[in-house]
């Protein structure tokens, strides 16, 4: 049910916005408070006075307008907000919102909700297959903005492939989910993301291809699930989250610090970061010229992070990565053993499609017990959810 629940229905100029009328009705249904902003070109597809009709409120279409939601039409519409939705989302719409631009009464009321985001596009396949349209889809799912991703099917244009907008049902289960699940609510995690560098010099430094999505993608969970989490990111091109407490570190010995300062106030702690093994022993300050035909830096051991966590634990639940090339149980289990970890996520790195940058992973879950969870090819948002719920019965199953 969704009594109580304010949510700004968003409707952007597609074929497809005529559904957004059974989204609104099945909204409703469940006991939503909808409000809605259309686009211009929304608009000239369905008429804002069926929408407003329905709702019982007056529809946000122009950011000049005084009537309906006043003269800050685009600030009252998101006031108390507990979810945006676009449905359907058009290119356009996908385009703004990633790139911050706010010029119409949708995208100035999106850019004023705080509070969780769903998108549901709509489009042509071949607009959909677009490189930059996916571009723009990956840094909104990056930035924790769900997608409700269209169907296969026939498509207005007269072909058929992806880009159908999903079925009403799915888009409003896709609300439900996002909006009930709320199993981590005053729990704090701890999460660490992305690479470390270890500098050589002042322009070189030792650091490995981990972009940063795993992490990311798990500190947007456990916030959408009501955690009060702690993001700690090594160099990423992602942007911090909302609603999430974000430390920037550059090596390993920052990232070391930084998590023993907030370990001992965390109840669940997961270790996503690539941390570097190894650091130049001495750095140079300067610029190495290249008169040298040949070079030798001397290595030394970074500390274990996770190690140390896992030595000194004390009623948390502690999760641990584990990228491997080869003889991927026996290497996360022992990790797993070793570490003292509850769970270890076990991925093979070296493999298109999944493991460091891509948007993809196919791991196994290693529990502290002996279960063992094979998953299937995914996105990182799904693995997410699918580690955020072990981590949730593991805590139970602790008694935490
Ligand atoms: N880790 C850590 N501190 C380090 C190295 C790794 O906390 N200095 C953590 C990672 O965040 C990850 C887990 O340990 O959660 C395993 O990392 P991985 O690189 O797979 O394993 P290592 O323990 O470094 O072992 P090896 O490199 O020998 O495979």
């Amino acid at each position: 049910m969704l009594s109580g629940k304010r949510i700004l229905l968003g409707v952007s100029g597609g074929i497809a916005a005529y559904k957004a009328v059974e989204v609104l009705r099945k909204l409703m249904e469940l006991g939503a408070e909808v409000r809605v902003a259309m686009t211009r070109n929304a608009a000239r597809f369905v008429a804002p006075l069926t929408f407003s009709a329905l709702s019982g409120k007056p529809v946000l279409t122009d950011e000049f307008s005084e009537d309906g939601w006043g003269p800050m039409g685009h600030i009252a519409v998101t006031d108390g907000l507990d979810l945006a939705l676009v449905a359907p989302a058009t290119a356009n719409i996908i385009g703004k919102l990633s790139a911050g631009i706010a010029d119409d009464a949708l995208s100035t009321a999106l850019m004023a909700a705080e509070c969780p985001v769903i998108i549901a596009p709509a489009m042509n396949e071949r607009m959909f297959r677009n490189a930059f349209l996916q571009r723009n889809v990956g840094s909104l799912r990056a930035a924790g903005i769900r997608i409700v991703e269209p169907d296969i099917g026939a498509l207005a244009c007269g072909t058929s492939g992806q880009g159908r907008l999903a079925s009403p049902d799915r888009i409003v289960q896709a609300v439900q989910a996002a909006l009930s699940l709320k199993d981590l609510a005053g729990v704090t995690v701890l999460v660490t993301a992305g690479p470390t560098r270890e500098p050589i010099d002042a322009a070189r430094f030792i650091s490995n291809p981990s972009t940063g999505k795993m992490g990311y993608a798990l500190a947007i969970e456990a916030r959408n699930r009501g955690a009060d989490v702690m993001l700690i990111s090594g160099p990423t091109h992602l942007h911090p989250p909302q609603g999430v407490n974000y430390r920037s570190v550059t090596t390993a010995a920052e990232m070391h610090r930084a998590v023993r300062e907030h370990a001992s106030q965390c109840q669940i702690i997961i270790m996503a970061a690539a941390v570097s093994d190894f650091r130049p022993k001495e750095p140079f300050e300067r610029k190495l010229k290249k008169e040298e035909a040949s070079l030798a830096v001397t290595l030394e051991r970074t500390e274990d992070i996770l190690q140390g966590l896992g030595d000194a634990r004390r009623g948390q639940v502690l999760v641990g990565f584990a990228a491997e090339t080869d003889d991927l149980i026996r290497n996360a289990g022992y990790k797993l053993k070793k570490k003292n970890l509850d769970l270890i996520v076990a991925n093979t790195i070296g493999l298109p499609g999944r493991g460091f940058a891509s948007d993809m992973n196919e791991a196994v879950l290693m529990e502290r017990g002996g279960k063992i969870t094979e998953l299937p090819h995914m996105t990182k948002t799904e693995l997410a959810a699918r580690i955020m719920d072990a981590v949730v019965e593991l805590k139970k199953n602790q008694g935490l």
